[in-house]
């Protein structure tokens, strides 16, 4: 039986989705072990081995391979038992090829409860040092790594770039293609260790968050939905860019939009934040969005929709706009509310119906920042 493991982290709440992903996607994944915000698989030796593996499931926010965990009380000790597998694992040249250390803690609640956001709490980052410290001064086997090709053949074969000793950068956002030590601290006193090569956008992010700058005047925390959002799918968003936001009540999605300059329409019967109102770059379409003509669409290069309404609400609503053939919205940037979470099994359904639209590549992600709900991304549009 293979000894190889993969961990995952989740939004608290999605373990069960993220179980459910993994057994339809990888059905040779075996489930191992589960905490709120973090999952463990079983996997088949020849994926620990393929340098091209990808989780690619929605709910996962981050994965890498698992070298197993330490408990303790003495943090000293759990930092020199988060050297040692990878030491008695991995020759030097190996080693040195990792870029980056990534710790984070697993996340205790639903982002935006409790006025808790994802990301790096002092106590990983505190961690990150210590684990650095012990590699300098006591190298912890890492330079002294001894070579046993019987057990490195899925990191040996990789190549790569050239190995480097040089410090490695703790909790900074990595370049694709580049390996990461990772130690998700499951408990204080109970820390997973692996390693991953950052393959993808979200990937590079420590935790699988990415840093978004929120100013202090932020209208609400779909500010920091929409700057990840922004950041995973790539959009090409330039300065001047007309975005038109439907559900965009209070409007910290709109104000993100206009922090990069786009010029925003948004559409809501609600009332809008008085920032916004006074923003010449904004206008206010005070209506449901049915109840806006087709046509008003024609000047819009990116749509996003963020209406508190079922999935399939949302999407009747955006067919009935990107299909008009005066209509040429570029891209689309949707959440997708999991009114129930058994709705994440329709995601294959709902790309299908926007890929028909005319949208090519159509992806989707639980956001770090976002709660019962995914955002779906519908770019490189044909007709
Ligand atoms: C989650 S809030 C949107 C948050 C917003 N994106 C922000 O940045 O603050 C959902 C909004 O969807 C709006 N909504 C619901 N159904 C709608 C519809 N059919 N057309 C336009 N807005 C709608 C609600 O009025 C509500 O303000």
């Amino acid at each position: 039986m293979s000894s190889h493991f993969l961990f995952v982290v989740c939004q608290v709440g999605s373990e069960a989705t993220v179980k459910n992903e993994v057994a339809r996607k990888h059905p040779s994944f075996r489930f191992s072990f589960s905490r709120r915000g973090f999952l463990t698989f079983r996997i088949p030796d020849e994926v620990a081995r393929d340098r091209k593996f990808e989780l690619n499931c929605a709910f996962a926010r981050t994965w890498g391979f698992s070298l197993g965990k330490a408990v303790g009380t003495d943090g000293q000790q759990l930092v020199r038992d988060f050297w040692k597998p990878f030491a008695e694992r991995y020759p030097a040249d190996v080693l040195a090829q990792f870029k980056h250390l990534h710790v984070w803690q697993r996340d205790r609640f639903v982002p935006g409860d409790s006025d808790v956001e994802p990301g790096i709490t002092p106590l990983a980052e505190g961690i990150g040092e210590l684990i650095l410290d012990d590699r300098t001064s006591s190298a912890s086997g890492w330079a002294s790594a001894h070579r046993d090709s019987s057990t490195t053949s899925d990191l040996h074969e990789l190549g790569g770039p050239t190995p480097s000793r040089s410090p490695l950068p703790l909790n900074e956002v990595a370049q694709v293609g580049d390996r990461v030590l990772d130690c998700v601290i499951v408990e204080p006193n109970e820390w997973w260790f692996g390693w991953h090569r950052a393959c993808s956008v979200e990937t590079c992010w420590p935790g699988g968050v990415p840093g978004v700058d929120a100013p202090d005047n932020m209208i609400s925390r779909a500010y920091l939905k929409m700057g990840e959002s922004l950041l995973w799918s790539e959009l090409p968003i330039q300065p001047g860019d007309r975005f038109v936001e439907i559900g965009s009540s209070p409007g910290g999605s709109c104000q993100a939009l206009l922090d990069r300059g786009c010029l925003v329409t948004g559409i809501d019967p609600a009332e809008m934040d008085p920032l916004l109102l006074a923003n010449p770059n904004f206008t206010h379409l005070r209506s449901r969005a049915k109840r806006v003509e087709r046509n008003d669409f024609q000047s819009f290069r990116w749509l996003a929709m963020d209406a508190n309404v079922a999935p399939k609400y949302t999407l009747d609503t955006v067919e009935a706009i990107v299909t008009q053939p005066n209509v040429r919205i570029e891209g689309l940037l949707l959440t997708l509310k999991l009114t129930d979470l058994a709705l994440a099994a329709e995601l294959p359904l709902f790309h299908k119906r926007i890929r028909s639209w005319g949208y090519r590549r159509v992806r989707a992600r639980q956001l770090a920042f976002n709660r019962q709900e995914v955002c779906v991304v519908a770019t490189e549009r044909t007709m």
